[in-house]
């Protein structure tokens, strides 16, 4: 496969998200750093995009800056990924949709439903890809977990529960630290904050993994820190497309959990169990059988999981490689487009912006459940309601 150029927007020096882009996108070398706009600041993003080593020409001090010079190019960028604040998303992924570029979004992909839908037209009128970043379905046994559920090894899915629960932001002597405020700030983070930072990763892998998408929910949103306007901690029960249900815990209040991903799947035939802290293992209990470990590397796993697997068995693979599975899988598609071919079917999986489209809706949907004492809502997207 050629080479293809990337660019990055936002991800600056200091920033959360960036490192584990570069690293996802640099790891299988199918992707050059070539062009970027990366801060806030313009002259600390030249800065540290010369420290990148993108050449001069190429490191711009805003966004608008950079979709005019790299549309003016021969070799403009062949993937910009948007790693920027919430609230700029929609402005910028438009932007370079509508100018022919593929994007890679961070989520969540916009502020509204609205927006969200427009994402989607755009994109398909454009032709380009619109990705978002849930990156999370980039873990090999995540991967692992999918094929079982389509290859039928559960039987019918009938319960999922899904957690991401942290407790970083737990302490009420810290709520008013700027640091942490904005993130219950409604004027900076719209209508929900732990179930839209984090929950919809929950979601997204739920739906990812069981092939089913919400389609009903009820919502119990709390703000355990009484200054705060936006939850802290959310219950989110969901009817499924195919008749599971989810189970959704989401928090930042809970102490002494780190990262706190985990995915359970129960099928009519045996049970399967995740978590990202420990990502290299699965458990599979069958009916009435034995917790079976199934390891990352084992030989007879699926075809997805082993193309996503790249160091050896029993050495750890992290968040940062998950990356570098979506990262494959956009290489794949895109210099399949280049290069007039069908591009490998099992790199046609990554999350777009019809996830992106989706999860806006939930995120919609429970804020007004939670406010109608948990009320069932529908968590369809409205132009997915048929
Ligand atoms: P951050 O605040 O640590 O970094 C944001 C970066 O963007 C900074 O370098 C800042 O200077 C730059 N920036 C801000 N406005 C900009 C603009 N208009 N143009 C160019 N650069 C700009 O934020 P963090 O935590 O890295 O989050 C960024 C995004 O990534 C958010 O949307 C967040 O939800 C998402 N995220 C996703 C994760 C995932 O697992 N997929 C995990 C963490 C964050």
């Amino acid at each position: 496969m050629a080479r293809l150029n990337w660019g990055m927007i936002g991800g600056g020096e200091g920033s959360q998200i960036g490192p584990a882009h570069r690293i996802g996108a640099g790891l299988d070398g199918h992707f050059t750093l070539a062009a970027g706009a990366f801060d806030v600041d313009p002259e600390r993003g030249v800065a540290f995009a010369g420290q990148l080593g993108v050449s001069k020409d190429r490191a711009y001090g805003n966004w608008r800056a950079m979709l005019e010079g790299e549309a003016g190019r021969a070799d403009r960028v062949d993937l910009v990924t948007v790693a920027t604040p919430n609230a700029t998303h929609y402005e910028i992924t438009k932007a370079f949709l509508e100018n022919g570029f593929n994007v890679l979004c961070e989520k969540p992909m916009t502020m509204t439903v609205a927006e969200a839908e427009d994402i989607v037209e755009t994109a398909e009128k454009s032709g380009c890809i619109c990705a978002v970043n849930y990156g999370y379905s980039g873990y090999p046994m995540v991967r692992h977990m999918r094929a079982m559920v389509a290859g039928g090894e559960l039987g019918q899915v009938r319960l999922i529960k899904a957690e991401f629960a942290h407790g970083f932001h737990a302490n009420a002597a810290d709520a008013d630290n700027p640091r942490i405020r904005w993130r219950y700030d409604p004027q900076q983070i719209g209508p929900s904050a732990q179930f839209a930072d984090c929950g919809i990763h929950a979601l997204h892998m739920a739906s990812f993994v069981a092939g089913q998408e919400a389609e009903m929910l009820s919502a119990d949103f709390v703000s355990c820190i009484a200054s705060r306007t936006l939850e802290d901690d959310a219950m989110v029960s969901f009817r499924m497309s195919d008749g599971a249900v989810l189970r959704l815990w989401t928090s930042s209040v809970a102490v002494g959990r780190m990262h706190g991903l985990t995915l359970q799947v129960f099928g009519e035939k045996g049970g399967v169990s995740w978590e990202q802290e420990h990502p290299n293992q699965l458990y599979w209990t069958p009916v009435d059988g034995r917790t079976q470990i199934i390891e990352r590397g084992a030989p007879d796993l699926s075809p997805e999981a082993q193309r996503a697997s790249r160091v050896t068995i029993g050495h750890a693979e992290g968040m940062p490689l998950a990356f570098a599975n979506i990262y494959a899988d956009l290489a794949e598609v895109i210099a399949a487009a280049k290069e007039g071919r069908a591009p490998d079917p099992a790199a046609t999986h990554y999350p777009t912006a019809l996830d992106g489209l989706r999860s806006m809706a939930a995120i919609s949907a429970a804020v007004e459940s939670a406010s109608g004492n948990g009320a069932w809502i529908d968590a369809r997207p409205p132009s997915l309601r048929s």
